[in-house]
């Protein structure tokens, strides 16, 4: 694939020499439940059912009370061993590392990653569907509490619905061109366009590692899949990086 070299030559941002994604199963070991081990089930919802643009139309308050539900979920667990690993590559790569979640937690924050791309969202922020800004969001948006830019009660989860488009997909997609390894972390590779991911960056002639408890939708696609725990398997990988690079 393209090397870090050649972002240097274009001065251009050093393009990331290792793309890691993160699904739901890196959290899984914290306590909060994935997608599609539950049955899908999330709160008692089908997310597909709450997820949505339209559900939100249809039933704002339901909407809200599943994110309401989700955010004190979230707030009320910890960051397992494989979050710490990946804060402990990025102190070890700096820039070289690109660090993209599917999840909406912010356990890599709190494991000590400083630069964590959600590209569907994050739960903590809210944006505001009169004026625009992304807020913080840290209690219950079911009350409709103000937006502290506009002060219009018209705040909505940050996170990004089926349908709708995902957040920094130029950023990701030339980190995938350019780089020279992607690994997934914790996801089944049943949403769309985290799953093809791999494939772009095999394309470009990325080494692939795949670290997940089961086989997934996309295992075949990689050079290398090791089944096991995050909280294990992570560390583990994450000490190799560091000792051979
Ligand atoms: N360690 C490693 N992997 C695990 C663990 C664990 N402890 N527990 C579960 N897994 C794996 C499962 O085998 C599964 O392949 O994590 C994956 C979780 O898959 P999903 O529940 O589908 O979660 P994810 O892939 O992140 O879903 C993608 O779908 O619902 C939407 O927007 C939502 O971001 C989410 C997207």
């Amino acid at each position: 694939s393209i090397g870090a070299g050649a972002g240097a030559a274009d001065g251009a941002t050093r393009a990331p020499r290792v793309v890691v994604l993160t699904g739901a199963g890196i959290s899984a070991e914290s306590g909060v439940a994935t997608f599609r081990d539950a049955g899908g089930l999330w709160e008692g919802h089908r997310v597909e059912d709450v997820a949505t643009p339209e559900a939100f139309e249809r039933d704002p308050g339901t909407v809200q009370r599943f994110y309401d539900a989700r955010r004190r979920a979230v707030a009320s667990v910890a960051p397992n061993p494989a979050h710490a690993a990946l804060a402990r590559l990025e102190a070890g790569l700096g820039d070289d590392l690109l660090l993209v979640t599917q999840n909406i937690d912010d356990l890599h924050e709190r494991a000590g990653s400083g630069r964590v791309r959600h590209m569907h969202g994050e739960i903590f922020r809210a944006r505001c569907l009169a004026c625009g800004a992304r807020v913080e969001a840290r209690g219950d948006l079911v009350d409709a509490p103000p937006c502290p830019e506009c002060g219009e009660r018209t705040l909505r989860p940050d996170v990004v619905w089926f349908g709708e488009m995902p957040y920094g997909l130029d950023e990701i997609d030339l980190a995938l061109v350019r780089c020279e390894r992607f690994v997934a972390i914790g996801t089944s590779g049943a949403v769309h366009p985290a799953a093809g991911f791999v494939l772009t960056a095999a394309a470009f002639g990325a080494a692939t590692l795949e670290l997940n408890l089961a086989e997934s939708e996309i295992t075949p696609y990689f050079d290398e899949s090791r089944l096991g725990l995050a909280s294990e398997l992570v560390p583990r990988w994450v000490d190799e990086m560091l000792a051979g690079d």
